[in-house]
């Protein structure tokens, strides 16, 4: 069976969903390891390229040949280059987007999907849109039926398109980006009104942050510079990560580094209390 896609092409993760016409309601796509966000990592490696969480679970071997983050540059003349060849952001994109179809099309919904609708920050200008655009029908086989706004598709997912004439705020605090939009919600469309944000402060910043704290704890410790070696760095950037993650439920979290200190952050530590 052909069918269509939702999909959120987001800064650190990526998700699926169709519509189901049975039960008449949004489901979200599992990926093909049953997980129903996918990591937007795109690892090069010389005879394979390899995507979502695979990669990201092994950015500290390839740390030179893992893309990560690269919707920041969406748009612009920037370029990654891995064995020679350079990799523009609407590329790795299209990797991104190639691995959805590909997990969708393992999925109880149907064998092959045809297009997908694609969303984008509303601040995404008209060369960010046009890449995003490239990225699935050049490079990932797909049919693009529209690009949404993301606080847009927000106000689809919870439905608040039954409920008539309501003004919301929508608040998106992303891995890279952080937006507020005031949307009008009437029963027969949603408008923007007007959004705002910052387009460099996400969770992402939260973990640069922690990342600091640590080394500097590390290093107060007589431990080496974690700066100095690409994989330390970025196994304590993992680690610093999923620490944050779980402060979000607890009170106090360990950074478990594997060397010899453990440090103990609390909740309150530099104000970090809580992310998204
Ligand atoms: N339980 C949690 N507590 C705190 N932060 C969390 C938690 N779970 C995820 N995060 C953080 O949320 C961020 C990812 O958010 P999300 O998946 O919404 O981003 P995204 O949609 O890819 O980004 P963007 O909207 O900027 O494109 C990461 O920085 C991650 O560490
Ligand atoms: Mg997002």
């Amino acid at each position: 069976m052909v069918f269509n896609i939702g999909i959120d092409l987001g800064t650190t993760n990526s998700a699926m969903a169709v519509y189901d016409d049975e039960s008449e309601s949004v489901q979200m796509v599992e990926n093909f390891s049953g997980d129903p966000t996918t990591p937007s990592v795109v690892q090069v490696l010389e005879d394979d390229v390899i995507v979502g969480k695979d990669a990201l679970a092994n950015q500290e071997r390839y740390p030179d040949r893992t893309l990560a983050r690269t919707k920041r540059d969406m748009g612009s003349d920037t370029t990654y280059e891995i064995d020679g060849t350079e990799y523009p952001p609407q590329r790795v994109a299209g990797y991104i987007l190639q691995k959805l179809k590909e997990d969708a099309e393992e999925s109880e919904f149907g064998d092959d999907v045809d297009g997908a609708v694609i969303t984008v920050p509303y601040y995404f200008g008209g060369s960010a849109r046009q890449a995003t655009e490239d990225a699935g029908t050049k490079f990932a086989d797909l049919s693009v039926f529209r690009l949404m706004n993301e606080p847009t598709a927000a106000c689809y997912a919870y439905g608040y398109q039954e409920e008539s004439d309501e003004t919301l705020f929508v608040y998106d605090l992303g891995g890279g980006t952080f937006d507020a939009t005031l949307v009008e919600v009437t029963e027969d469309e949603i408008d923007v009104i007007d959004s705002n944000g910052d387009d460099e402060l996400g969770g992402e910043n939260f973990d640069d942050e922690l990342y600091e704290f640590a080394r500097e704890e590390l290093i107060d410790r007589g431990a080496s510079d974690p700066n100095e070696s690409k994989h330390t760095k970025a196994t304590l950037r993992e680690k610093v990560k999923e620490t944050k993650e779980q402060l979000s439920g607890r009170e106090d979290a360990a950074i478990a580094y594997p060397t010899r200190p453990t440090i103990s952050t609390r909740s309150s530590c530099r104000g970090l209390s809580s992310t998204t």
